[in-house]
């Protein structure tokens, strides 16, 4: 999704276009479609520069560097409303050019407000819903409205969920709003900078505002106010130090981050496994689902992560879970009598929209407790959830969740392990093993799968099956090849696949087919109905002598233990990805069209 960065400094800052151009390289997995500066200098005066594409291109082209001011404001987009130009690009100015804003969310009601302020006779020049920012505000100061009121009765017109700051040329203060997006604040010595990333302004300092919905924050380069936007009333809040790692974020020695967060997945499993095993983090967790059914939620990888995960808890602990999408929860619960229900949510940013509006209906209509499962813990969901368990990831970049979703199984994993009862030391050493496991799978499987990327590089589409247990490993499977590989790929339960898709089947239709030894039984089944009407099966495995015989290409995974044979099966589809984007030429960590944090609905 969009995001911004601004900074107040308290003189004139030659290097400002530079610090925006780095910001934005921090923002840059939020946004791609288009980046646009706005520097200020001491003589009243700004400049914006704008273009179509991402920070790294605009820059290239505008040259942001040669800018130097004392306060500057950085937007990328992520297109929702209009497509992405240089018109359509953030920052906006008013009609007159006095006042600059950015934005970042989704303003819901834009087209209305657009013709009312065009009725009001504001020159609107874009299609974007940031620009309704920089006019009602400007319409309400037009008025005769102080700023803070302008602020207030814009607050109020403009409906869905966002963050936005505001500039005026006259003014060495700023203004920034959060509303349902995320903000956070920093203090440092001489300057302050506001931004929809912690990690930006942790590159800045450690001294970090937290900021909550409905509040304004009002900040020069030293002195900033908080105000509850609706009561204006001022609140007292001190900077906190954060000892989060803003983590240098380079990616070399690898190609891509999407290779460097793969290649992190090992020592990522192990950081989780510390973190549980010597905690007593589950103990208390175990005590609120005993008390009600649980329901779990997330969206793409992370709901492909939560399919997976009630799979091991009905497998390994006997639960008894749902898991539905997060725009379905509002409707699933409706209608539900049963009001003693928790929610397990499950999400990387911790900001993604869709979950956000379940959390707000499951507070709607049960009682129950709201369970984070949350890489970024300072994100919303991390910081208004019950409880939280931490994915411990460390931050990622790269657009495809990777790294975050072997964590999110592997916790499910650790999980159903202890509600089960397993003893601490048990899970701890299942978990060492499947991290020795899956170090081997990658080395064993290395060859074959570049090779298998070479056959495939020239395939549109296919099918990727799995069976019961592996059914979410193949969905989330499908879910990288497509972003990463532009290819179309559908996954399917492979019991379903002759309920119709087996239709598609001609010479040489290629089917990845992902299945435990033990499900055998059935999938020997399908892998027949598909070669027999000459389709071509490549087979991710146990170890299974018919299952190799009866396929085209098979791809064995050592691993007796089902569970972590699913996780590895993953992690090897996430691999594959990888190299068919670099054969292909695309680069994985910025697919077209998606972004890293989904804000909008
Ligand atoms: C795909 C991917 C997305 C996210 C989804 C939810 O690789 O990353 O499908 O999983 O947008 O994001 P989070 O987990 O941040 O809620």
């Amino acid at each position: 999704m969009c995001g911004f960065f601004t900074i107040v400094f308290n003189k004139e800052n030659r290097n400002m276009g530079s610090i925006l151009k780095n910001a934005g390289e921090r923002l840059s997995y939020r946004g791609y479609d288009s980046t646009g500066i706005a520097v200020f200098n001491e003589n009243e005066k700004f400049i914006i520069r704008k273009d179509k594409g991402s920070v790294e291109k605009v820059d290239k082209k505008l040259k942001f560097s040669q800018y130097g001011g004392y306060k500057g404001i950085i937007q990328l987009r992520w297109a929702t409303y209009g497509k992405p130009s240089k018109i359509n690009a953030q920052p906006h100015k008013d009609c007159t050019g006095r006042y600059v804003s950015a934005h970042n969310g989704n303003i819901i009601n834009v087209h209305s407000l657009f013709e009312k302020l065009k009725k009001a006779g504001h020159r609107i020049k874009s299609e974007n819903d940031g620009e309704v920012v920089v006019h009602i505000i400007e319409d309400y100061l037009n008025k005769g409205k102080s700023l803070n009121d302008a602020v207030k009765l814009s607050y109020k017109d403009i409906k869905g969920d966002y963050a936005f700051c505001f500039a005026d040329k006259k003014s060495r203060k700023m203004i920034a709003v959060k509303k349902g997006s995320s903000l956070f604040a920093g203090k440092g010595n001489g300057f302050i900078v506001v931004s929809s990333d912690l990690y930006a302004v942790l590159d800045h300092t450690n001294k970090i505002i937290p900021l909550k919905d409905s509040e304004m924050i009002e900040f020069d380069s030293d002195d900033y106010t908080i105000r509850n936007i609706i009561s204006m009333e001022s609140i007292k809040r001190s900077p906190e130090n954060n000892f989060l790692n803003p983590c240098i974020m380079y990616k070399r020695p690898y190609d891509s981050f999407m290779e460097k967060e793969i290649s992190e997945v090992p020592t990522k499993i192990d950081l989780l496994r510390e973190y549980y095993v010597s905690s007593n983090h589950l103990n208390k967790l175990k005590r609120t689902l005993s008390k009600g059914k649980l329901i779990i939620t997330g969206s793409g990888t992370s709901y492909n992560a939560s399919l997976l995960g009630t799979y091991f808890l009905n497998r390994i602990s006997g639960i008894d879970v749902a898991v539905h999408l997060p725009s379905d929860i509002n409707d699933r619960l409706k209608y539900v009598r049963d009001k003693s229900s928790n929610l397990l949510v499950v999400s990387q940013s911790g900001e993604t929209k869709d979950v956000k509006n379940a959390i707000d209906s499951f507070r709607n209509y049960s009682k129950g407790k709201v369970i984070g499962m949350i890489n970024n813990l300072a994100s919303t969901m991390g910081m208004t959830s019950d409880y939280i368990l931490p994915t411990i990831s460390d931050m990622e970049i790269s657009v495809p969740a990777t790294k975050t979703f072997i964590n999110q199984v592997v916790l499910f994993y650790i999980l159903s392990l202890f509600l089960k009862g397993e003893s601490k030391s048990n899970i701890d050493k299942k978990i060492k093993l499947l991290i020795k496991s899956l170090k081997k799978a990658k080395k064993d499987t290395d060859e074959q799968l570049s090779s298998l990327a070479n056959k495939l590089i020239k395939r549109d589409f296919m099918h990727i099956l799995g069976y019961s247990l592996t059914y979410p490993c193949a969905k989330e499977g499908a879910l990288k090849m497509k972003e990463v590989n532009y290819m179309n790929i559908e996954a399917m339960h492979s019991s379903e696949f002759k309920h119709g898709p087996l239709a598609l089947i001609k010479r040489k239709y290629p089917i990845i087919l992902i299945t435990t030894a033990k499900d055998k039984h059935y999938t020997l089944s399908h892998i027949n109905e598909i070669q027999t009407r000459n389709g071509i099966i490549i087979s991710i495995s146990q170890k299974d002598k018919d299952i190799e015989k009866n396929s085209d290409i098979n791809i064995t995974i050592n691993e007796k233990d089902e569970n972590c044979f699913a996780i590895i099966s993953v992690y090897l589809m996430q691999i594959l990805s990888l190299k068919i984007a670099y054969k292909k030429g695309i680069n994985p960590d910025q697919p077209r069209n998606i972004s890293k944090t989904i804000t909008v609905d």
